[in-house]
């Protein structure tokens, strides 16, 4: 059985390959195979891959690292996508551009979003036709390249049919956090309905054990006037640390998402909403405590990647390595956990992004929304939610149409519905800063978009 792992340079490749090769038995994996358009960045990681998986499991698992489509691909019957097109060096025009025309600057909400997403539908088709070609009839393409939920929408409409599931780590680093903060060991007997889109969405009920942890939870986040668990606020020195060993999630200025999910609630206190609401409902705040030059992706380049890039010249070096310059941890586990339901038709409970099909009754049949669903060899079955209602609903047709506009845009290269994405983009106050952004973007993003006319 093989694995493939489209963008196999990335940062998160050793934790994944970790996850995998730990659940190996259950996976019935024989071969991973490393992806990439670049060579130089994915044979780097790869050395750190391959001391995972010989010096450090000893797993038996064969490694195959290529730049080649057919090599990478043929016979596989899973392939995990996690490109970033345009590497973070792109991220960062992304965040600083609006930023600089006093938007929110965010990699995938807003105009950041957007242009992180004209940037990956392409590639993400030409992906899918490439696995349709060489792998397993029965292959599975679990993605979570970014922004999911415009890929997730342009993958739906260009190729209906692709068996692939679009995913996204955040609600489970979220319910992470909920366990820690609520002193819960046994996470796995958290339960959870939640509605939304990627990025976009809200918890409206948590159980642990059959009993609803909704009041104790807010009650905490109240007390604390976060949501962080406690001992990450002691000294708050986990808060401003670039090491990996603490959850990556809780750093640098995610610290401004998680205060935020208290600021929300003290209004809105009925459910609990994703981290990433805050850059729409709370824009402005953002703005102000952003600094344009510096943003998450300079935190990011110049610690996720620095560490492990330095740590792998390290080793070259010295011929050792500490397992903290990778960062292993939930995201991979719950990649390798949803191939397993997959593989093993577990029907375990995954929330993923779906077409709506009914799911959300009062939400266009064709949206891509994020539900929970009983994972099978079938693929999702979807568990239907409540109404949403008009303060939910009309915010998520907001975005929702912000995207789909893009996302047409995009493929017919129309410059007026572009713009009338950004435009109708909550993040942006009027038409005339849409323009501005867009068109600096435009430059920016020469040779990575479509032709706009
Ligand atoms: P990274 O830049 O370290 O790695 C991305 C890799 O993708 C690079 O090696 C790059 O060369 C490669 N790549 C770019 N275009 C490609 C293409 N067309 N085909 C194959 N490979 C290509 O980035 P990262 O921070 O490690 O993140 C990787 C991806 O995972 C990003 O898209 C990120 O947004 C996403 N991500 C998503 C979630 C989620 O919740 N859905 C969580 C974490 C990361
Ligand atoms: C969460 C989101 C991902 C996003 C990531 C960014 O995990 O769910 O979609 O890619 O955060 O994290 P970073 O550490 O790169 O800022
Ligand atoms: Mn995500």
């Amino acid at each position: 059985m093989i694995i493939a792992i489209a963008g196999g340079g990335s940062t998160f490749t050793p934790g994944i390959v970790k996850s995998i090769a730990l659940r190996k038995d259950e996976l019935g994996v024989d071969e991973i195979r490393l992806y990439d358009i670049n060579k130089e960045r994915q044979d780097k990681v790869a050395v750190v891959v391959k001391w995972i998986l010989d010096e450090e499991l000893h797993s038996g698992i064969k490694l195959t690292v290529t730049n080649d489509k057919k090599e990478a691909y043929t016979d596989a019957s899973f392939v995990f996508a996690q490109m970033r097109v345009g590497l973070y060096a792109m991220r960062e025009s992304d965040e600083k551009i609006p930023l600089k025309h006093g938007c929110v600057g965010q990699e995938t909400c807003g105009c950041g979003g957007l242009a992180y997403g004209m940037r990956t539908i392409f590639p993400m088709i030409e992906l899918i036709d490439d696995v349709e070609k060489y792998a397993k009839n029965d292959y599975w393409i679990l993605n979570y390249s970014n922004p999911a939920s415009i890929v997730s929408e342009a993958c739906n409409k260009l190729r209906p049919n692709a068996r692939i599931i679009n995913i996204c780590d955040m609600p489970i680093a979220i319910i992470d956090l909920v366990a820690a903060a609520l002193e819960i060991k046994d996470k796995k007997n958290i339960v959870y309905d939640y509605f939304g889109l990627n990025h976009f969405g809200w918890f409206t009920n948590i159980e642990y054990k059959g009993e609803s942890i909704m009041e104790p939870l807010k009650a905490y986040i109240k007390e604390h006037e976060i949501l962080l668990p406690a001992s990450y606020l002691k000294g708050k020195e986990s808060l401003t640390s670039t090491s990996n060993n603490t959850n990556r999630h809780a750093k640098g200025s995610w610290y401004y998402v998680w205060k935020g999910v208290y600021e929300i609630l003290e209004n809105f206190p009925e459910y609990i909403p994703n981290t990433y609401l805050n850059y729409y409902l709370q824009s402005k705040e953002f703005v102000e405590h952003s600094n344009v030059e510096y943003t998450r992706a300079n935190e990011v380049m110049n610690s996720r990647e620095k560490n492990l890039f330095d740590g792998i010249d390290n080793y070259l070096k010295t011929g050792k390595i500490d397992e903290k310059v990778f960062y292993a941890g939930s995201h991979g586990d719950w990649i390798a956990d949803l191939a397993i339901a997959l593989k093993n038709d577990t029907k375990a409970r995954f929330l993923v992004i779906v077409e709506n099909k009914g799911a959300l009754p009062n939400m266009p049949y064709d949206a891509m929304v994020e539900v929970p669903a009983y994972i099978g060899k079938d693929g999702p079955e979807v568990i239907s939610q409540k109404p949403i209602p008009l303060f939910q609903q009309g915010l998520m047709m907001q975005q929702l149409n912000s995207e789909k506009l893009l996302v047409e845009g995009c493929i017919e290269g129309s410059y007026e519905k572009v713009l009338q994405s950004f435009t109708l983009n909550k993040t942006v106050p009027s038409m005339t800063v849409a323009k501005a952004i867009l068109d600096d973007m435009i430059e920016a993003n020469k040779g990575f978009w479509p032709e706009l006319k």
